[in-house]
């Protein structure tokens, strides 16, 4: 699926204010990109998956999905920055739900979600109730749960924030593998450049009061992206660029993430 957003403005009134949260953003996302999204706290990056996921009207500006014809599904998912696991279900009813709407019958459903699980790290947890896991092996969860249901389109806020430095790579190489194998179109934000930098095609960045994008990095890479790349120079030199661009030294990056 390709998104074009052409001019959006989003505002909110919060009693006598008004915040405007989004000012004139522009964008154009190729069908089966990873984009990311960085940017400083409350610049709007929330507000901008919202809009994308028709959550919220802009005020001014148009949203517009082209399906191509890659993509079977017009839906866009979004994966929230806190998980929202169905408490009730077990974290199998949870990983498979989304093939269950696609009316996926049971035994393929839960043999994929298994599979997906286990290379996760969340083998014998699969009838466990979410409560009673860590907050990494939720979001965990969402992230299989998201990429079973498919979407055309794939928004992802900040799904890996709660998770330790190990079980990221883990993921980041899940989701990578997964990614290369439908190519959906993602648009990821996070706070952490290099995570930005590992995934992505491309990486906009935004500012604040008011939200806009205010650069734009190509990311040429090549593909598979392993744990190597991550110690590459290139990725250093990216990383360098990005946080001289936002105006911040490397380590206050590292606090700030
Ligand atoms: N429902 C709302 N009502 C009023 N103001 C809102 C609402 N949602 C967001 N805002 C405001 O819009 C701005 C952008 O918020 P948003 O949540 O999109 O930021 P963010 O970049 O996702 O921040 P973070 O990195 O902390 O998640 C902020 O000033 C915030 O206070
Ligand atoms: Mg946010």
């Amino acid at each position: 699926m390709r998104v074009i957003c052409r001019n959006v403005s989003v505002s909110f009134v919060a009693g006598e204010r008004t915040v405007e949260a989004l000012r004139d953003v522009s964008l154009d996302v190729r069908s089966g990109e990873f984009l990311s999204v960085v940017g400083p706290s409350g610049c709007g990056k929330t507000t901008l998956l919202r809009t994308l996921a028709d959550l919220l009207p802009p005020q001014s500006g148009q949203v517009e999905k082209q399906v191509g014809p890659g993509s079977r599904s017009a839906q866009a998912l979004l994966v929230f920055q806190e998980n929202n696991l169905f408490p009730w279900m077990t974290v199998l009813q949870n990983a498979a739900f989304g093939l269950e709407m696609q009316g996926v019958g049971r035994g393929e459903r839960e043999s994929r979600a298994h599979a997906l699980l286990a290379r996760l790290g969340l083998s014998g947890w699969e009838h466990a109730y979410p409560p009673h896991l860590s907050v990494g092996m939720r979001q965990r969860v969402a992230v299989i749960r998201s990429f079973l249901s498919d979407p055309g389109l794939l928004l992802m806020d900040e799904p890996f924030a709660a998770l330790d430095a190990l079980t990221r790579e883990l993921v980041h190489q899940e989701l990578l593998d997964l990614w290369e194998q439908n190519h959906k179109t993602v648009i990821f934000v996070t706070h952490d450049i290099e995570e930005a930098i590992l995934l992505s095609d491309r990486i906009l960045l935004m500012s604040a009061s008011p939200g806009s994008i205010v650069a734009e990095f190509e990311i040429g890479l090549a593909r598979p992206r392993t744990t190597a790349t991550a110690l590459s120079d290139e990725v250093q030199l990216l990383k360098r660029r990005i946080h001289a661009e936002l105006g911040l030294r490397p380590r206050e990056v590292t606090h700030a993430s």
